[in-house]
């Protein structure tokens, strides 16, 4: 039985704790749509392992990671006898799997101050950071929702996303796709292009699954066919999640989400990026200093396992791109609607 499919509420989580085995259990999305398998995680370099090969992706779903990794960590330094410095090192390397979603380092440090109260409190801070992920995720989608519908009017709409930002990519719900799913409940959904994802296709294995899962009409497209979709008059909002959104709206996202910004501003349609309020980062006042995570060669060079491109090692593979505040329509969080190309700052939009 799955743990993080086959829980009483029908819901995908895809990262849970295990209190009977200790660990860390995530949904291998590195496998689906093809196989359901869960990975049980029970020490940190397998948990950090999965993290860099994304069998556990999606900013928000990080941020439920990181926290629960603390408390695999803890586990692991009680088990093995570790010094102080042992285990801070090992918190660190979760925090630091990857760069550019600031979730994975916010879920680390919103419990790493109560190591020192010991486990259960570190795992109760753990499951309150993912019951809020998901509360935030829910009252983001009804804003977002409300705003598209007065925006564009009451009526059914056709939708364009890029990358996987649902169930899988957060506690549970989504982001992006939250809305989407909120607009499919209210009957205001015609269609959704999901763009497929180069080059690690988080659109046609992941969204498309969760479209289908879900009964929400939806087409894949290559992301190449993007703009050009848009620009044919077929798409009448375009919604993605983020990975860090700066001060000023500037949004790190999946890398191809800024070719999608600049149609829809071209074809005047609404970018609306959507992500609880753990991922607005005040700290950047602009996109400009944000890291991009570089992967390797081989995900553009190798198709299916395969070597296509005749030398494997020349790619450039960033693994996310930064659109300007000036294309980016709304930013959505828990806490409302800021419209960061009308010169409105995200500032309001965190607690
Ligand atoms: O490399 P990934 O699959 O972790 O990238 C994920 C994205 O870019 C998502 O759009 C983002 O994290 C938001 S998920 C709600």
């Amino acid at each position: 039985m799955s743990l993080t499919t086959g829980g009483p509420t029908g819901d995908i989580r895809p990262v849970v704790w295990d209190a009977a085995t200790q660990s860390v259990v995530v949904l291998d999305q590195t496998l689906l749509p093809l196989q359901v398998v869960d990975v049980q995680c029970s020490d940190v370099a397998t948990l950090v392992d999965a993290i860099s090969r994304l069998v556990v992706r999606g900013a928000p779903a990080l941020g439920v990671t990181g926290a629960y990794g603390v408390a695999l960590a803890m586990v692991q330094a009680q088990r093995e006898g570790w010094s102080t410095q042992v285990l801070t090192d090992a918190i660190d390397s979760v925090r630091n799997a990857r760069p550019t979603a600031v979730n994975l380092a916010w879920g680390v440090d919103q419990v790493r101050p109560l190591v020192e109260d010991g486990l259960a409190a570190v795992l109760s801070a753990a499951d309150r950071v993912a019951a809020e992920d998901e509360q935030a995720n829910r009252e983001l989608s009804r804003h977002g929702a409300d705003w598209l519908l007065e925006k564009l009017g009451d009526r059914r709409l056709r939708a364009l996303t890029h990358c996987n930002t649902g169930s899988l990519a957060t506690s549970t719900w989504g982001t992006g796709l939250g809305i989407i799913r909120e607009l499919h409940a209210r009957d205001r959904i015609e269609l959704v292009y999901a763009d497929e994802t180069r080059p690690l296709l988080q659109g046609s294995r992941l969204t498309a699954w969760e479209l289908k899962e879900n009964g929400i009409p939806y087409l894949v497209q290559v992301d190449g066919a993007a703009a050009s979709t848009i620009a044919r008059g077929l798409v009448d909002f375009a919604a993605i999640g983020a990975d860090r959104i700066a001060f000023n709206g500037d949004t790190a996202n999946k890398i191809g989400s800024l070719g999608v910004a600049l149609a829809c501003a071209d074809a005047g349609i609404p970018f609306v990026v959507a992500a609880p309020s753990s991922t607005v980062d005040l700290s950047y006042p602009t996109g400009e200093n944000i890291e991009i995570e570089l992967r390797p060669a081989t995900e553009v060079t190798e198709y299916a396992g395969h070597q296509v491109a005749p030398e494997s090692d020349r790619a450039f593979n960033p693994a996310f791109d930064v659109t300007p505040a000036r294309l980016v329509s709304a930013v959505v969080t828990e806490l409302g609607v800021a419209q960061p190309s009308q010169g409105e700052s995200v500032e309001r939009l965190v607690p």
